[in-house]
């Protein structure tokens, strides 16, 4: 339990630590990295190329701070999280090691500022939040090794590569050991730990399961990026260097961003390779509930899927409609407004500014914020929003 003098000085500082976020946070960065480079095994270094991942971890603990005499309300934003670091291995040892870089972080950067009394009542905030953190994944790590799943990686070998188009390759896994799969929610993903030559740490990415639930295989949908593109280095990988017969570390399923049971009517609204979790969370249903998608795409060469969603739409009676940016521009209220109404769920998947403008066109549309469902690509920092 934090004093009432602990929490007053936490309070009061939070917003200048927030003024100097980059800063501490880079210092954070470097130091923890210097002193500690097997942290490289588990952070994206693509994220931290370009500075995302960097802002989103220190961020989260000021927003925490913010609400440090009410952390039950953080936990729903908590559990996003705790998701990935599940999926990433991420375990209670880590987070002493992140503590102490992050406190010498805001140490260095604000200089005599920050007053042993300051930083005793930060060393005490962290410990608690940390705590939150620990408690939650515990309780995830538990639940992932049930009924078949596994604590951290399992060895799985790829039994099939499928091309779906161009740029998109579906990767079918089989686990080593011969065992029965955990049963997944549509919409969920697993991470995929590999080691790409030439690199000293190991990767991680997360991949959403592209075809529904099944005992015996996962499948992953990748899309090859750009060579100059860090953030594409282990898609790159998987596309031109792991075949049929290779084999590759996966986590359990994690994620919240699933289909939810309502009999209101459901439109998914996919940007490019985002349309992964949505057409396993279409192909889930069944006959009853009225279903609309709308897919967007670049053109019809990097389309993905279109064929196997227009059918399972045309099987529930639902309407679908393609759009490709290239031809029409992106994606506008007009296009979305025949699909909608005060009861739609809507889910939304893509990169960032699609999503941005897909979100802001529902809310113009009037679609309340609890019915409209998303998923980030890369860090979410969801506390944020709190
Ligand atoms: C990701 C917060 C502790 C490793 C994240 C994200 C947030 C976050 C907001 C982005 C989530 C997303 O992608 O949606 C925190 C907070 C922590 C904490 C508030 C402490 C209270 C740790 C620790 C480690 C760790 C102890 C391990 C050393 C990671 C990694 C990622 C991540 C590897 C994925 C980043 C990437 O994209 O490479 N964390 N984290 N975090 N966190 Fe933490």
């Amino acid at each position: 339990m934090l004093s009432q003098q602990t929490i007053d000085i936490i309070k009061s500082t939070v917003p200048v630590l927030e003024q100097h976020g980059v800063t501490i946070t880079k210092t954070f960065y470097k130091n923890l990295f210097e002193k500690h480079p097997e942290l490289l095994n588990y952070f994206n270094h693509a994220n931290q190329v370009r500075g995302r991942q960097q802002t989103a971890l220190a961020n989260t603990v000021y927003a925490a701070a913010a609400h440090i005499d009410n952390l039950q309300a953080i936990v729903p934003a908590v559990m996003q999280i705790a998701h990935k670091h599940r999926g990433l291995g991420i375990l209670p040892e880590h987070y002493p090691i992140v503590g102490e870089n992050l406190l010498a972080a805001i140490k260095e950067v604000l200089g005599d500022a920050a007053t042993d009394a300051i930083i005793n009542a930060w060393a005490e905030a962290y410990g608690v939040i940390a705590d939150v953190f620990i408690s939650v994944e515990e309780d995830l790590y538990k639940a992932a090794e049930k009924d078949g799943g596994w604590r951290l990686f399992k060895t799985f070998i790829v039994a099939k590569k499928v091309p779906e188009n161009d740029i998109v390759t579906s990767f079918y896994l089989e686990p080593v050991d011969g065992e029965q799969l955990p049963e997944f929610q549509p919409g969920q993903y697993i991470t995929v730990r590999v080691k790409v030559p030439g690199d000293e740490y190991t990767s991680n990415r997360h991949y959403t399961l592209s075809q529904p639930s099944n005992n015996n295989e996962f499948r992953i949908s990748v899309k090859v990026e750009d060579e100059c593109d860090p953030k594409g280095v282990v898609s790159n990988y998987l596309h031109k260097q792991v075949n049929v017969g290779d084999t590759i570390e996966v986590s359990a399923p994690a994620g919240l961003f699933t289909l939810e049971e309502s009999g209101n009517p459901v439109l998914f609204v996919s940007g490019g390779i985002g349309v992964t979790p949505l057409n396993t969370m279409l192909q889930t249903m069944e006959l009853g509930r009225q279903v609309s998608f709308v897919q967007c795409a670049r053109n019809e060469q990097s389309v993905a899927f279109k064929e196997k969603i227009e059918k399972k739409v045309e099987e529930l009676n639902g309407s679908y409609r393609v759009l490709y940016s290239e031809e029409t521009g992106y994606v506008k209220k007009e296009d979305l407004a025949p699909f909608i109404n005060k009861d739609t769920e809507i889910y939304i998947c893509g990169p960032a500014p699609f999503m941005e403008t897909v979100i802001s066109i529902a809310r113009d549309l009037g679609v309340p914020g609890e019915q409209i469902h998303f998923e980030f690509f890369g860090p979410a920092m969801s506390l944020e929003a709190l």
